[in-house]
């Protein structure tokens, strides 16, 4: 806790935007919840960054429960106000995952991949989620919060039975213990340069570096879309589109990301 305290009295220098303010909890029940309550109130600017060390609620796509053991997780959430639609949500996902996997592989050297449309992943195995979500679109207090839930120190006996196989953390994969205070600094670096080019309407080279940085690509995945499962080979990605896969009798289909769940990847 005292490595995250850092962050609040020494904020990143080398930021534009991210970490313009930093705020350290010990426990809260979402960091996002938190982060959108507070700029809905207009407490929380542009570029505020809210980190707790315990979540008792935190929350992941579609509403599932985000499991974190205490003290072993970076849970962090953003402000961010760019001049975009609610529409462009999925960008807004895609600057957290690629700054994860971009953050990782820089400064760990490993091999991190975005398995579309949320997660991070190394060889297959989930060690980071992202969840943007856009609020109060048209009404005062608008805004997106862009939450990142990346496993730091998790042992691997720590990960509940039903994730012990699919996911793994940077203690795991380095085999020693990582500052979750550096991890975020370095977090905090690509997040703005990858928001930077948001604001600037750069989407194409978004959705370029997520192609180029996708898991799933090439692969045959199973996913529920509509109440209905399809499995078929991804051939493409796109931010406004979704997943798009070549089905069995060889037509293409895309999947768009807001209702869509990878089941089998
Ligand atoms: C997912 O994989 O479904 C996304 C998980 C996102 C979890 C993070 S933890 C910090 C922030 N606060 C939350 O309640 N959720 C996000």
């Amino acid at each position: 806790m005292k490595e995250l305290s850092a962050l609040e009295k020494h904020p990143p220098a080398d930021t534009e935007i991210i970490g313009r303010r930093v705020i350290i909890l010990d426990r809260i029940d979402s960091t996002n919840a938190c982060a959108s309550e507070m700029a809905g109130r207009g407490r929380a600017d542009e570029g505020t960054v809210i980190i707790a060390d315990v979540q008792t609620g935190g929350r992941g796509r579609f509403g599932h429960a985000w499991f974190a053991p205490p003290g072993g997780s970076l849970l962090m959430s953003v402000v961010l106000t760019p001049e975009i639609a609610a529409e462009r949500l999925p960008a807004v996902t895609a600057v957290g995952a690629l700054a994860v996997t971009e953050t990782v592989r820089g400064d760990f050297g490993l091999d991190a991949l975005v398995r579309w449309p949320n997660d991070a992943v190394i060889n297959g195995l989930k060690f980071a989620g992202v969840l943007a979500r856009a609020e109060r679109f048209g009404r005062p207090g608008q805004c997106f919060i862009l939450g990142i839930g990346l496993n730091v120190n998790v042992e691997r006996s720590q990960f509940p039975p039903e994730f012990s196989s699919s996911a793994t953390s940077l203690k795991i994969e380095t085999g020693a213990d990582v500052s979750r205070e550096s991890v975020a600094r370095g977090l905090f670096r690509r997040i703005d340069v990858w928001y930077g080019r948001l604001r600037e309407g750069r989407f194409d080279e978004i959705e370029r570096m997520l192609r180029t940085r996708s898991s799933l690509t090439g692969r045959t995945v199973t996913l529920e879309h509509g109440g209905e499962r399809h499995t078929g080979k991804v051939i493409d990605i796109s931010l406004a589109e979704g997943i798009r896969l070549e089905m069995p009798d060889r037509t293409a289909r895309w999947f768009p990301e807001s209702v869509t769940t990878l089941l089998a990847k």
